[in-house]
Formats: C-alpha cells, structure tokens, sequence
C-alpha cells in the first residue's frame, strides 16, 4: 500500500464565523492562543504522516500559506491545493486528487479540533483496510448532524443528514479516512440542494456499491469551531489541560490557578485567574482576567474584567465596568469606555473594527 498521505480542508465560506471571516481565515482563529488549523497538522504529524496538502480558498490562501509555511517545523511537508470555489467537501476532494493520487488518506476539516488526535483512527485504517473509515461520536441533539446507522456486522450502512428522526445518536465527525476509490464516487454523484458536492453522498455512494465503510466511534471531545460558541468551548476544552508558568513580568499581581504568562507580557496590579493565557508582549494593568481567556499577542487590557473569552493579537479593551464575557475580539480592535453600561458585554467583532458603547 502507497503511504498513507494527509488533506486539510482549509477553503471554505465562513459564513458562520462572520465578521471575523471577512478579512481572515476561520481555520486561523486561535484556540488558547495557537491557530485550529494547526492542531490538525499536528495531529497528522502525531500520527505518522509527512505528506500532508491543505486546500486553500484564493481569497484566504496567501495567509493561509505564511502561517503554516512548508510544514518544517511541523515534522512534515506541505502542499498547497486551490480550489476555486467553495462547491463542497467532496468537490475538495477531487481537486486535491493530483495531489493524493493512489495513496489512501485521511481527511480533516481544518477548523475541527479532537482532543485525542487521529492516532487510534489511523492505526484502526491501517490494520483493516477498508474503503472508508468514518469517525463518529455520540451527541445529545443527533438531528443537528450527518448521523450514521450501522448494521449488524458493525459496518456503516447508512449516512442521513439532519435526520428528524434520527436512528442512531452518533454523528459524523469532521475527520475521515479513504482509499482512492472516494474519487469516482465524489464523481459519481451530483450536487445537494445547497449546491455542493458533498462527502456525505460520496460514503454512501460507496456504502450502495458494497464497499467496506468502517465506524469508529471517538474516545475525548471532538469540537468543531465553526462558530463563536463552539471556538470558545474549543478555548475553554483546551485551557482546561493548559499548564501554567510565568515568562513575563509581574508587578502587584496575582496569579491563581493555571495560567501562562508568555515571554514580555506585563501583569500590573492585575488579577489572572486561569486558566488563562496570556500572550507575549500584551499588557493586563488594574484589571481581572478569568477564567478561560485567551489574551493574543499585543494585546492591552486596563481598567476592566473579562473572562470566557478570545481577544485577537493587537487589540486593546480598557475603562468598562461590566465584566466581558463570553466574547471573540478580533485583530487590532479598540474597545474603550463609555458611560451608562449594561452588567455584561457579549460581542463578536472584526478585524480593525473600532467600537464605544454608551
Ligand atoms: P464548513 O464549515 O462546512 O463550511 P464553510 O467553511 O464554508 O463555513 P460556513 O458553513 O460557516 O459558511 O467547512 C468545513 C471545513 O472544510 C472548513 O475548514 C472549510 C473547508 N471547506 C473547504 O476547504 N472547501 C469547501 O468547498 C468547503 C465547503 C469547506
């Protein structure tokens, strides 16, 4: 068997993940302070693979590029795949077919984080063989997911989008592994009522012509970010294993629980509550920070509270009374004082975005 080669999916829409998605790519949010996408490479590199390809969208490609460069100091090699449009998940596929050739691969959508990686699912793919093996998790709300049915030799008989009612309560998760037979099967099928080619269709178009599709049902949490809520539940799920140490400067500062205060960030009379992360060269003065905040690179924050949240590099939030929570802050924004204020602040704001509230 041709060695077994890795593909991201990192084009895509972001509509979801508006207006954060207008100038960047969602794949690039970070999460406790280190982009999604990278925990997939290193996911894939965990697992063994060197050759890994990253499809890009051309708006949000170039930077795409510059931040995960050429795989190096990842242990692997990366290869970029355009695709010119978002048309879905197996149109991804196809484009990438000159890449992948006849080599099996596994496939991982580049804003999905697993807290156990894809070692087990890859070893599982080795040893059985199959056409496709799918990784499934159980969910409390299976009708707001791709939902697999079994049969009684434990093989995926059937995939159902969305079902109303569904049969089985364990969903699809954004990680897959295939033989190259995907790619007449992403062929063969024709676009949804959404308009794209869609991976969904290609399983079971495999499933149909009697070819081996094997579950495997994840052990940790599987998170994907596509939107705000599930980015700060991938922070907090992330955070929760952090470990804490002190790189920076303190002054009448206090640190309590788990929390790392990267190299030339300044706390002054502040509190930081982990776990939390703080990044290198921002500045936290006559200030609280929580519980589960991610503080980027540059950032400032005085005279406020925040927890339960995203701030983006180069951003500065001071002089608020209520505590913000619950928030992603994007690049450079600005959010100053104001004088009537409401208890909480729940906001998602661009990049460069400039915001006073009253
Ligand atoms: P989705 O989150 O399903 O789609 P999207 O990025 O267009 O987002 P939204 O629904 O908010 O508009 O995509 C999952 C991953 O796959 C994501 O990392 C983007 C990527 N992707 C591609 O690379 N090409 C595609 O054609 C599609 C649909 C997604």
């Amino acid at each position: 068997m041709p060695d077994l080669k890795g593909l991201i999916l990192s084009g895509g829409k972001g509509t979801r993940l508006r207006p954060i998605t207008h100038t960047s790519a969602k794949q690039l949010v970070p999460v406790a302070n280190k982009p999604v996408l990278f925990y997939g490479i290193e996911a894939m590199a965990a697992a063994g693979i060197r050759e890994v390809g990253i499809v890009i969208a051309p708006e949000t490609g170039g930077e795409i590029r510059a931040a995960a460069g050429d795989g190096e100091r990842f242990g692997v090699s990366i290869t970029y795949i355009e695709q010119d449009a978002p048309l879905g998940l197996a149109h991804a596929v196809l484009t990438a077919e000159p890449f992948l050739g006849d080599s099996p691969f596994v496939m991982y959508l580049g804003d999905n984080l697993l807290r156990d990686g894809i070692t087990d699912l890859v070893e599982a793919f080795r040893a059985e063989s199959p056409e496709a093996l799918i990784l499934l998790t159980p969910v409390p709300d299976p009708h707001n997911y791709g939902v697999a049915e079994l049969d009684g030799d434990n093989r995926v008989a059937r995939l159902v989008e969305k079902p109303p009612e569904p049969r089985t309560n364990l969903a699809l998760v954004g990680v897959y592994m295939f033989s190259a037979k995907i790619f007449d099967a992403a062929r063969a099928i024709e676009p949804s009522g959404r308009g794209e080619l869609e991976i969904t269709d290609a399983i079971q178009h495999l499933v149909n012509a009697r070819m081996r599709v094997d579950p495997h049902v994840v052990q940790g949490w599987w998170k994907d970010t596509g939107q705000v809520e599930d980015m700060l539940e991938a922070n907090r799920l992330i955070l929760d294993d952090l470990i804490g140490k002190t790189e920076g400067e303190l002054v009448d500062a206090r640190i309590e629980g788990r929390v790392s205060v990267e190299a030339g960030a300044r706390l002054e009379r502040a509190t930081v509550r982990g776990p939390a992360i703080v990044g290198a060269g921002s500045v936290v003065r006559d200030a609280y920070v929580g519980p589960y905040t991610a503080i980027g690179e540059g950032v400032r924050i005085e005279r406020c509270e925040i927890e339960h949240s995203i701030v983006l590099a180069d951003s500065t939030v001071e002089g608020l009374q209520g505590r913000i929570e619950a928030s992603l802050i994007g690049r450079n924004v600005r959010i100053g004082r104001s004088p009537a204020l409401p208890h909480a602040y729940r906001l998602v704001v661009g990049d460069n975005a400039e915001i006073a509230i009253l």
